[in-house]
């Protein structure tokens, strides 16, 4: 079976990364035909606008995208790309998984948690604006339905129910904002009387972070609206040891979208410098999805493998940020490869 996937490099370390995590994801053998199109702050200078209509109409015909990080301009400027693509192509659910790798300095070793974060409303809902022109207030809708909150509460239980997972917690702040996540805990809690056989809790949003740092271990599937779970899952990457090892996939009823969790990097554009994996396990995650699943266990268990060896890996890996024997991006990429290639 060959595939016909979109391709957006992205901007900052975008391009590398996904050139390291393409060689990768080609190693397994599985036949890919990849579709380049283009997104963010570069498109945008050339073009006009950073979303152009036929990288979207690829990926719906597609049906499948891996991408790199596109830069959002701070506080000013186009509105999030990432965003843009989640709420065009209905990607509900974000799937944000973070897992320990022996070998990393100063993490836990012992977590394997996944979280599932509601992706097109809430926060991002995009109703976002300035109650005067001169800007000295600002209002942004936290809108919150029955209908997403039921679809991604289903999807949390339905992805627990296929991996095996015992327990979801579902994370809100419904003792304050009463109606928004009042409603995505009560919700939460009606689905989950659907599925008997998986353990349901739920954390105010606070509690949950101190908790997550604490006692992580405690935790397997965690699902949260749009806000929170954008920050509980960067939290997440902290404990298992950065960024640069968590990966995410942008799922819908039809379409989805892979791309590492974390952003640009603009500081190490062209440098050869970041850490791939996020993208690379990302990519196992797309394969994963798709069905490949021996393809999908390849690259992680090489990714496992390189990063406990310890000779290939990035500065972020490395007890001293300034050791002198981290590798580069490519470099990691070559032993992923390589290792991929003696497994039976
Ligand atoms: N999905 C996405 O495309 C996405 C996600 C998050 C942020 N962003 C955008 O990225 C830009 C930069 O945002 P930011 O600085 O807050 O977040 P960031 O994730 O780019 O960087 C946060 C920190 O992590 C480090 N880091 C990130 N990826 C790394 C990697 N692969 N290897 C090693 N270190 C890595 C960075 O150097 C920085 O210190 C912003 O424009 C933001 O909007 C995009």
């Amino acid at each position: 079976m060959s595939y016909k996937i979109t391709l957006i490099e992205g901007d900052g370390i975008g391009p590398s990364i996904v050139q390291a995590a393409v060689r990768v994801i080609e190693a397994t053998g599985v036949k890919i035909q990849w579709e380049k199109q283009y997104a963010g702050e570069d498109v945008m200078d050339k073009t006009g606008t950073p979303l152009p209509e036929e990288t979207l109409d690829s990926i719906k015909k597609n049906k499948i995208g891996f991408k790199g990080p596109l830069t959002t301009p701070i506080g000013k400027g186009f509105r999030s790309v990432n965003v843009q693509i989640r709420q065009r192509l209905k990607l509900f659910a974000n799937l944000r998984p973070a897992f320990s790798f022996k070998g990393v300095p100063g993490a836990y070793d012992d977590i394997d948690l996944v979280i599932i974060r509601e992706n097109t409303e809430g926060l991002y809902c995009g109703v976002d604006y300035w109650v005067d022109e001169d800007q000295t207030a600002g209002i942004s809708q936290n809108i919150i339905t029955r209908k997403g909150s039921e679809r991604i509460v289903r999807f949390a239980f339905e992805y627990a129910k296929n991996k095996g997972r015992k327990k979801v917690t579902a994370v809100h702040k419904a003792n304050i904002l009463k109606c928004s996540s009042g409603l995505f805990l009560r919700v939460a809690g009606e689905i989950a009387k659907d599925y008997p056989n998986i353990q349901f809790e739920d954390r105010i949003v606070d509690n949950m972070a101190m908790q997550l740092v604490k006692r992580p271990q405690e935790y397997d599937v965690i699902v949260a609206t749009n806000l929170f779970g954008d920050i509980l899952s960067d939290l997440c990457a902290g404990l298992v040891g950065g960024l640069g090892l968590t990966p995410s996939g942008n799922i819908g009823d039809s379409i989805a979208v892979f791309e590492p969790v974390h952003g640009s990097a603009p500081k190490y554009k062209g440098q050869n410098k970041a850490n791939p994996c996020a993208t690379i396990l990302s990519g196992a995650l797309m394969l994963d999805y798709l069905g490949e699943k021996e393809a999908s266990k390849k690259i992680f268990q090489a990714v496992a493998s390189v990063i406990k060896k310890g000779k290939a890996v990035t500065y972020d890996l490395k007890q001293d940020r300034n050791d002198s024997s981290a590798v580069g991006t490519q470099e990691v990429a070559d032993a992923i490869v390589k290792e991929i290639r003696s497994i039976k």
